[in-house]
């Protein structure tokens, strides 16, 4: 076979991308000739295709551990379609020396979409009014008192995260009227945002809506004690991931009324269990992690995971790396002149 004149690998051998799902688009259908494209619906088994792949994509439902990265010997990409890396170990990822790529900016507009129609659901009692017209249950026809929510417009938004889909939240609510607080760990200062302290947006917030990645820090920042700070009327939105909030608080305070609603798109444990507290409650509003899920944009996310992997295979630059000192590491060095030995080039 002639190798395409990127292939590092002369010999001939093809370097090896090992996909864990059907990719939206296809866009790992243009690889070839010059990559060979293996995919398996699981990472689970041991001694499996995996094994000897140069490059993995994967998504964020796979478990990216250091047991598994000792099974991968020859991977120097890891691409997740996914922007929150949190499913990967990245620093066994990045001690390997094997670069991991994430799809960050093209689902911002798509999640601040669907936190803000969370946040409206919960407000005006969307999905509970539904529930009920289908049940059977809307009786007497229209009343002055039946089904009343909350004012969306001219309320306050408190921002939990100010990054890019922080922002474009923030660009929602100044469309409803609305007064935004924010509050994040790092120095942004957003056009119509008051940056406040957390305990002090809590206090404040009509509705608040969490946009931070979940690290150690920020693992169950929304606890007890800051619910507890919220006023009775205020509804929380999270479309992060389920463990920035203490689930179990939450609910707690759900069905006590300690506060009004909520609108949850992420939940530590997905897919959520039917047996879960919050699946009881009339006042949340749940749906099954699709923050980032239109056509459009899970197409642009297999793009950028499938550009990633390629550019590193090809000695390129990640358009999107999360851990690009690996690119200086010997450890890089090492696994990339592993791959090289393996298909038989030592030059
Ligand atoms: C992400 O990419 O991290 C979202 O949670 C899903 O698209």
């Amino acid at each position: 076979m002639t190798a395409n004149r990127h292939t590092p690998f002369p010999n001939g051998r093809r370097q090896r991308i090992f996909v864990t799902r059907a990719l939206p688009g296809s866009p790992e259908s243009r690889l070839g000739p010059e990559f060979e494209v293996v995919r398996r619906d699981t990472l689970d088994v041991p001694g499996d295709a995996a094994a000897d792949a140069d490059a993995l994509i994967c998504v964020l439902a796979d478990t990216i551990d250091a047991a598994l990265l000792e099974r991968l010997p020859l991977l120097r990409v890891l691409s997740s379609v996914s922007v929150g890396l949190d499913h990967v170990d990245l620093a066994a990822a990045t001690a390997a020396g094997i670069l991991v790529g994430h799809t960050p900016g093209v689902l911002v507009e798509t999640t601040a979409d669907l936190a803000f129609g969370l946040l409206l659901a919960a407000a005006r009692r969307i999905a509970e009014g539904d529930r009920m017209v289908r049940a059977g249950a809307w009786q007497g026809g229209f009343a002055l008192d039946a089904h009343l929510g909350r004012d969306v417009h001219g309320a306050t938004l408190g921002i939990v995260g100010l990054g890019a889909i922080g922002q474009a939240v923030a660009r929602r609510a100044a469309g409803f009227g609305m007064r935004v607080l924010g509050w994040s760990r790092g120095p942004q200062q957003v056009q119509g945002v008051e940056r406040v302290g957390l305990d002090a947006l809590l206090a404040r917030s009509d509705f608040v809506s969490v946009h931070v990645a979940l690290t150690p820090t920020t693992r169950g920042l929304i606890d007890a004690r800051a619910i507890a700070r919220m006023p009775r009327h205020a509804i929380l939105v999270n479309t992060a991931r389920g463990g920035i909030v203490d689930e179990a608080a939450l609910a707690d305070a759900l069905r006590s009324g300690r506060i009004a609603g909520a609108g949850l798109d992420v939940f530590a444990q997905e897919p959520l269990p039917a047996n879960s507290l919050l699946c009881a409650l009339e006042n949340v509003v749940l749906t099954p992690h699709i923050g980032s899920a239109t056509v459009a944009t899970r197409a642009r996310m297999a793009e950028v995971a499938v550009a990633n992997a390629v550019a590193g295979l090809r000695g390129e630059r990640l358009p999107h790396c999360a851990n690009p000192d690996v690119y200086a590491s010997r450890a890089f060095a090492e696994r990339s002149q592993r791959a090289r030995n393996t298909s038989g080039d030592t030059t």
